[in-house]
């Protein structure tokens, strides 16, 4: 089952991990929406899954701000550079339609990212937010 949400990923800042964990839930019914090939639904959780993750990095790249968190910098720049890919994968989308390659390739892809960036970089800002 992809996008299944791991304890282990939970900073222990419940509005965080709450924003977390619909990332999953969102990433997995964008899946489903391109792997059913249903171009209208796919458009949609597209969109809304774009929005709901620019407005997440939005919320952390305040928290880092407002924390002068040191790895500032890298961690924006980790952000830019998914929502760059997110909008390559959307092209992709809009060239080939919603299928199962597509699918594929954004679980593949987003799965591991959501993974690597929650339990590495964000799992630091959190260290740091409730330290400092
Ligand atoms: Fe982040
Ligand atoms: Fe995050």
């Amino acid at each position: 089952m992809p996008f299944v949400w791991t304890d282990s990923l939970e900073l222990g800042i419940e509005e965080v991990d709450e924003q977390h964990r619909e990332l999953f839930r969102r990433g997995e019914r964008l899946y489903h929406a391109l792997l059913h090939g249903q171009p209208a639904g796919a458009e949609l959780m597209l969109g809304s899954f774009r929005d709901f993750v620019l407005s997440h990095f939005e919320f952390e790249e305040r928290w880092m701000r407002r924390t002068d968190f040191p790895s500032l910098a890298a961690h924006c720049e980790a952000h830019r550079d998914f929502a760059k890919r997110l909008h390559r994968v959307t092209g992709e989308y809009r060239r080939h339609g919603p299928t199962a390659e597509v699918a594929e390739t954004l679980r593949v892809w987003l799965e591991a990212w959501l993974r690597e960036h929650i339990g590495g970089a964000d799992r630091a800002l959190g260290h740091w937010a409730t330290t400092h």
